[in-house]
């Protein structure tokens, strides 16, 4: 499963050397700014615990920089044991003297999933500061930092639903290729490729659409219509067309997400969203219920009131059963999604339910391909390794050295270019994997 991280060079070996670190020095900084909220909430207890889950995320920078062997988990919690199942796996594929695995040496996805799942470790370890959510700040700031955008975003979602009946096939389609590319390009924001560092959508990402289209490698738009435009058509009544949501990033992106649900509601392309967020704090800023519950409540309360309808609304579709926020332990372990029938198979018979599958997102890219180099046109299909639990389209802008599906020679062509042009997020891809 993909790089190891000991590759000089790699993008993997920069993530672990450079990106994690420094997620980890802000973690600790994160603690030390909150230092008299805790205590304020928790008198001296709240202290002691602000000091543990420091030395204990302090004592794992020192193992990742040293290249330590990666331990077993010790905490108690819902995946404690698989975790360690995974690490013991790990440890089965290497031939080495010591035979154990290390930062550097293994795979880069687990890794990396790894200390995710340790930053969580420190901080359950750490009562009773042990629900704080460390990158949460992070996450809030990204979603301030892009008012523009959201406004302008919920005036056109608002002023759309008004004359959406109107609109004529042709219309709908160019209005659905619209906001997809949106959420496309909401995923940017993510703060773990930026280190952590502010990653917000300060302009109206609308007005940039028409720019960005050349920067679009594989487009499967056409195929996402052709399928919900069909169920439309063909859909008794009272049945339902359930479009699935695995989201990502929190803030700017989450906004992006949502109105694409909004609109595929409205548009009645599809009755019901399931949405799945993260169980944890993961990979800075993904999105976890509280996430979810918090952004929806900040719209409501805006002064914009077309913000405001869209949280009024949004809380409505939850309140009624046509929005489902769902999550599960699966999307917090390292493994591929290739392995989610035998893993986590209730997950797996959940997803089979659905008409459409969205991924977003890089990692969830990574997952869906095993993250491994391959060659760059391996067909989708074949990259998904057996995972086909229902037609489902990956919408990710690329930070990490995997692509399939391109066109003879596409990969080379940009490699020659633009050596990075797998890791920068400026390329993006709508990539479908179902019927024809
Ligand atoms: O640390 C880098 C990384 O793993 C990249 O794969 C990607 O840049 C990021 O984390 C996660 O991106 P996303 O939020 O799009 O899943
Ligand atoms: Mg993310």
């Amino acid at each position: 499963m993909g790089d190891p991280g000991s590759i000089p060079g790699s993008f993997a070996y920069l993530t672990v050397k450079d990106r994690s670190p420094q997620i980890l020095t802000k973690a600790i900084d994160t603690l030390h700014r909150h230092k008299s909220e805790f205590f304020e909430k928790h008198g001296e207890k709240g202290l002691e615990a602000e000091k543990k889950a420091i030395s204990l995320l302090s004592k794992l920078r020192n193992e990742l920089q040293t290249d330590k062997p990666i331990v077993p988990l010790v905490e108690k919690f819902v995946d404690t044991d698989i975790w360690n199942q995974y690490l013991e796996y790990q440890q089965s594929l290497l031939n080495e003297s010591d035979g154990k695995p290390r930062w550097f040496l293994s795979p880069w996805l687990f890794v990396e999933c790894y200390m995710y799942r340790r930053i969580h470790e420190a901080i359950i370890q750490s009562p009773p500061i042990d629900d704080f959510d460390i990158f949460k700040e992070l996450k809030d700031q990204n979603f301030f930092e892009s008012q523009e955008s959201v406004i302008a975003l919920c005036t056109h979602l608002q002023e759309l639903r008004k004359t959406i009946e109107d609109l004529d096939e042709n219309q709908l389609k160019n209005e659905f290729f619209k906001i997809l590319q949106i959420s496309l390009w909401g995923n940017k924001c993510d703060l773990s490729l930026s280190g952590g560092e502010h990653i917000s959508q300060k302009t109206n990402i609308m007005n940039s659409l028409e720019d960005l289209k050349p920067f679009i490698l594989v487009n499967d738009m056409d195929r996402l219509w052709s399928l919900l435009s069909n169920y439309k058509k063909t859909r008794e009544k009272e049945s339902v067309t359930r479009v699935d949501i695995v989201l990502d990033n929190s803030g700017f992106e989450l906004i992006t997400d949502l109105v694409l649900a909004e609109f595929l509601l409205s548009s009645k392309l599809a009755t019901k969203i399931h949405f799945y967020g993260k169980t944890i704090p993961w990979f800075v800023s993904d999105t976890t219920l509280h996430d979810f519950n918090w952004i929806i409540k900040q719209l409501k309360h805006s002064n914009n009131k077309w913000v405001s309808q869209c949280g009024v609304d949004w809380e409505d579709h939850i309140k009624m059963g046509r929005w489902v926020y769902l999550d599960h332990i699966f999307w917090t372990l390292p493994h591929d999604f290739s392995t989610m029938s035998q893993v986590a198979p209730d997950l797996h018979a959940a997803l089979q339910k659905a008409h459409l599958i969205f991924f977003k997102g890089d990692l969830n890219y990574r997952k869906l391909t095993g993250d491994r180099r391959w060659e760059f046109t391996i067909p989708f299909h074949e990259a998904l390794s057996g995972f086909h639990p229902a037609p489902l389209c990956s919408i990710r802008t690329l930070k990490a050295e995997v692509q399939v599906g391109l066109q003879p020679g596409q990969g080379e062509q940009l490699t020659a270019s633009e050596p990075n042009w797998l890791t920068t997020g400026k390329y993006g891809v709508f990539q479908f994997d179902g019927p024809l």
